[in-house]
């Protein structure tokens, strides 16, 4: 190589690296780590908000998606964001109950009597008291996304009442409500990874499990679990949500305009979910899978004292008066 062409070839070189940093240090970057599928309406939803982000700054600020547990499982993510160390995640609320306390009530089992009542909830002034309340521990929520109601399914017969849970292994999320829940209805509560789940009910660590439709089809769990029980038991939402130290980062103008994708996010991943509900059904349906709807009564009355239990203070004794006088046949917000 002549000296020419190292000149010219460092000379290039140092122009790339040049216009490099400089697209680098004016694109805002957030990094967002998540672990569910990429076929799972709230992946979908994720990506739509990065779309919109970009739209909204022209190009100026941008949202990379890792999906699939990639970058950790739930629990792992959420502790990567309260250090700064991912910019973005999304939990289900029952496994950021022991990172936000707040967030405990709406995993309490029937809570919400029914899919309207749980999106007004949310969708309302106590849902956005929910989403603020984690700033003191370094998160801070944008917004719910729709998780719908979560039922039993397990490996050799149908869940039709609390009594079949005795003797069974369920797994749960780590959660100390889904705990409590399961060992108030008989079942003996095994925390485990999401992703670790199929391989578990495969090798019989645990003979049972619950989700939302959607969950147990795009994971594949109805393939081992062919008895799917509709109690739905809970309506557990996830939580997009965003680190402090990149949200105290962001001008006012970010700000802005990540609040309104987040929003706009939700709303269209509402739809994405009553589609996805229903495909998820009928395709594990035409599988073979017994779908059955047990009498909801013995499964309520068994976890009652849980709710009784929450409402020790004033303060949560009111909260789950407010829910309870939520209106579930007015018009939905997000
Ligand atoms: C749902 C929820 C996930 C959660 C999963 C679980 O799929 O959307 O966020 O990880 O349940 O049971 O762990």
């Amino acid at each position: 190589m002549t000296t020419t062409t190292l000149r010219y070839l460092l000379c290039v070189f140092s122009m790339l690296t040049i216009a490099g940093c400089a697209v680098k240090s004016d694109v805002k970057v957030i990094k967002l780590g998540h672990a569910l599928d990429v076929n799972h309406s709230v992946h979908k939803a994720m990506v739509f908000l990065a779309e919109k982000v970009e739209e909204k700054s022209n190009g100026k600020m941008r949202i990379d998606v890792y999906p699939n547990g990639q970058l950790g499982s739930e629990r792992e993510l959420l502790e990567l964001l309260q250090i700064g160390s991912i910019g973005m995640t999304k939990a289900s609320a029952a496994v950021l109950e022991s990172f936000m306390p707040s967030m405990a009530v709406v995993n309490l089992p029937y809570v919400f009597h029914s899919k309207d009542h749980y999106r007004k909830v949310l969708g309302g002034e106590i849902g956005r008291e929910l989403l603020t309340s984690g700033e003191e521990f370094w998160m801070r929520g944008m917004c719910f996304y729709d998780a719908g109601s979560r039922s039993f399914y397990s490996k050799d017969k149908p869940i039709m009442k609390p009594e079949d849970l005795q003797g069974l292994k369920v797994r749960v999320q780590s959660s100390a409500s889904a705990i409590q829940m399961v060992r108030l209805l008989g079942g003996s509560a095994t925390p485990i990874p999401f992703g670790e789940l199929y391989t578990a009910l495969q090798q019989g660590v645990v003979d049972a499990a619950e989700n939302n439709p959607p969950s147990l089809y795009l994971t594949r769990h109805y393939e081992v679990c062919r008895y799917y029980s509709l109690n739905e038991h809970t309506f557990v939402p996830d939580v997009m949500l965003v680190s402090t130290h990149t949200w105290n980062d962001l001008n006012d103008e970010q700000k802005k305009w990540l609040s309104e994708a987040s929003y706009e996010s939700a709303v269209h991943q509402r739809t994405l979910w009553e589609e996805s509900e229903k495909e998820a059904l009928d395709a594990m349906i035409a599988d073979g899978v017994h779908v059955e709807y047990p009498e909801k009564g013995p499964f309520i009355e068994k976890v009652k004292p849980m709710l009784d239990a929450f409402a020790n203070t004033e303060y949560r004794k009111k909260l789950l008066e407010r829910i309870e006088a939520v209106d579930e046949s007015s018009q939905t917000k997000n």
